[in-house]
């Protein structure tokens, strides 16, 4: 399996740097395309370098058009921009492609594989929610960094799991990150707790 994770200068860059984690672990071959800000973002928010991602993923130069994911007959199974800027969702939504990340997400969308952005913005303005819907009538998932709260999440790692296990499954890609719903939790509700 081959799985291409793009990340741009939204804040979220966590998610990402657990996506990545996750799927080293799982064994899927991961190429990793940041954006300058993106870039910047990861160390701000996270203390991480994106070449340290090297050890868990090909990382390529968001400057390189020469690289492979920049090619429909590079084949893969799918991409995920994690976090997803509303800069470069404008840009993908609009066919733009002059960098290595938004050619590579159109490159899954016109070979017809499967694209999840994961957008971090609030408020929304008009235009970004038209390009969301632009986004999901071209069959994209729109899978907001918004997490749910009823797995009774004591750590921000919970939440952050939380959306990754989303993400996964999004992917098609089995694991074991969280609890699912129907399944038993014993974790108490916060007013339940003593710590
Ligand atoms: C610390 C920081 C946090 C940011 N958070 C967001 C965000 O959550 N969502 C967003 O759309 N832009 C955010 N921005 C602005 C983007 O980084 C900016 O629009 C940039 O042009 C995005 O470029 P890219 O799409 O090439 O990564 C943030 C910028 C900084 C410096």
């Amino acid at each position: 399996m081959r799985i291409i994770v793009g990340i741009t200068g939204a804040s979220g860059s966590l998610y990402a740097y657990t996506l990545i984690h996750a799927l080293h672990q799982l064994g899927v071959e991961t190429h990793v395309v940041a954006t300058e800000t993106g870039e910047k973002v990861m160390q701000y928010e996270c203390g991480v370098d994106i070449k340290d991602m090297q050890q868990f993923a090909e990382v390529h130069d968001d400057k390189n058009l020469f690289a492979p994911v920049a090619s429909g007959s590079f084949q893969t199974d799918g991409m995920v921009i994690v976090p997803c800027s509303m800069n470069t969702l404008g840009a993908i939504a609009n066919g733009i492609g002059d960098t290595l990340l938004s050619r590579a997400a159109n490159v899954v969308m016109k070979e017809k594989r499967n694209l999840i952005v994961v957008p971090r913005e609030a408020p929304f303005h008009l235009f970004h929610l038209q390009n969301m819907t632009k986004l999901a009538e071209a069959n994209v998932s729109i899978m907001p960094a918004s997490p749910g709260f009823y797995h009774r999440p004591k750590e921000i790692w919970e939440l952050i799991n939380f959306i990754v296990s989303r993400i996964l499954d999004g992917l098609n890609i089995d694991h074991s990150l969280i609890d699912r719903w129907g399944e038993k939790s014993n974790e108490p509700r916060i007013n339940e707790r003593t710590d």
